[in-house]
């Protein structure tokens, strides 16, 4: 397997980061950031490391144990960083570790120490300082530290959270970054692709989550940016369905909600299709109407528009379809001042993507804020019909979600998951010929 094309994104991009941080910093103060820790998963195995994603925007580096210092005084700033020194015993057992002495060249910091000097240094650090950028309860082992700085009687200078710069900052996304998240998105295309040619009755939900995780090995995105849900039949109804452990009956759907995530940045795709390879008169009924609201909500999210209304749109066009098809009963306009659809769709329109699934930055009220160019973000409708709902029987235990992936553009928006079908037409005519 060639992974020559594994993306590696400038170092410069990184410091570039931490150089906007610290202008937007007050003077006489430090922002300090740590990554995550190894998480134990059972007895002495731990689940495969993954940086937070906030530290890895500001170095780029993805070993464990490690942490930032960036200081701003009048005339004057320094970045630092802290890692695990080399050791060759336990670089021998558990892998190669970057170093104390490499790390300021290789990661363009002005200076590292070793991680266990942290209480010490950042208790001198941060002495004469004013305010510290820190936000508590994200990392654990991070306010372990500085609660034994202060327990040590030494000076915490004030708190202020960091995360609306950092965030604001991510939420808006570079070329480079741009470039990242489309390769996430081509292979989980690529991966939903493969579900639905390798979907068959009586294989298992788990069978096809294997397909998927195949296709995301074979271009180098090792993980799933988000526990894959394959959901068939009425599985499909419950959101976050992720047994996983369910046969494919023949006349049910499948819903597979599953993105790779790539050089740590994230897809995040949904298809539903007919395990048989054909939609039922019914299933095409719904599937339809999801897909008019995903298209007609897709030409709102442009510039200075908003999901609150492109939502609203969808909104309209899922009330008037429950009524044609006899679902709800009533005036269209009482029905969504009632919002008698939240039953049938409970969840958002979409959300923010990025090195997180479901990335940061504000929303506004009512996800009103409008939208941006370098925006990436999901548009997701879905249609679930419970087995309980009051609703004609050929309804009952439905459940659609489409869901693709959006770059804001001044053009309006570019699909980046357009590669993967989600006309009736074509994945039937897909499913079919395979
Ligand atoms: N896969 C989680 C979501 O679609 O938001
Ligand atoms: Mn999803
Ligand atoms: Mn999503």
């Amino acid at each position: 397997m060639d992974l020559s094309y594994l993306a590696k994104m400038p170092q410069e991009e990184f410091t570039a980061r931490r150089e906007r941080v610290l202008e937007q910093m007050q003077d006489n103060s430090a922002l300090l950031i740590f990554t995550e820790s190894e998480k134990r998963r059972n007895s002495d195995c731990d689940y495969l490391f993954r940086p937070d994603s906030y530290f890895w925007y500001l170095t780029g580096f993805a070993e464990p144990q490690s942490a930032i210092l960036l200081v701003k005084q009048t005339n004057k700033t320094e970045s630092i960083i802290f890692v695990r020194k080399k050791d060759p015993l336990m670089e021998t057992w558990n892998g190669k570790r970057l170093g104390v002495e490499e790390a300021p060249k290789t990661l363009q910091f002005n200076e590292a120490f070793d991680i266990e000097e942290i209480k010490t240094i950042l208790a001198k650090k941060l002495a004469n300082l004013t305010a510290c950028y820190y936000v508590r309860d994200l990392q654990k082992w991070g306010d372990d530290v500085l609660d034994e700085i202060a327990a040590n009687n030494h000076k915490i200078p004030t708190l202020i959270d960091w995360q609306s710069i950092l965030s604001e900052m991510r939420l808006i996304k570079s070329e480079f970054e741009i470039a990242l998240i489309q390769q996430a998105c081509h292979i989980s295309s690529m991966a939903h692709i493969r579900a639905m040619k390798q979907t068959r009755p009586n294989r298992y939900e788990l069978e096809i989550e294997g397909e998927m995780l195949h296709e995301f090995t074979r271009f180098g995105a090792r993980f799933p940016a988000y526990n894959p849900i394959v959901a068939s039949g009425e599985n499909a109804c419950i959101l976050h369905y992720n047994e996983n452990d369910g046969i494919l009956k023949n006349g049910d759907l499948l819903l597979i909600d599953a993105g790779a995530e790539f050089a740590y940045y994230a897809g995040d795709i949904t298809r539903t299709f007919p395990i048989s390879g054909q939609f039922s008169e019914p299933q095409k009924e719904l599937y339809e109407l999801t897909l008019m609201m995903l298209q007609e909500a897709t030409k709102l999210l442009v510039p200075q528009s908003s999901i609150k209304a492109a939502n609203d749109k969808a909104v309209q066009i899922l009330t008037e379809g429950l009524v044609r098809l006899g679902i709800l009963k009533g005036n269209v306009t009482d029905l969504i001042e009632q919002k008698a659809y939240r039953q049938f769709y409970m969840h958002g329109l979409g959300h923010w993507l990025g090195l997180d699934v479901h990335d940061v930055g504000d929303y506004g009220a009512e996800r009103n804020r409008p939208l941006q160019i370098g925006m990436v973000l999901t548009v997701e409708p879905g249609i679930y019909i419970s087995t309980e709902a009051d609703v004609p029987e050929q309804y009952k235990g439905i459940g659609i979600r489409i869901e693709d992936n959006l770059l804001i553009t001044e053009y309006g928006n570019k699909n980046l998951t357009s590669g993967c079908p989600k006309d009736i037409a074509d994945i039937e005519q897909l499913m079919q010929s395979s």
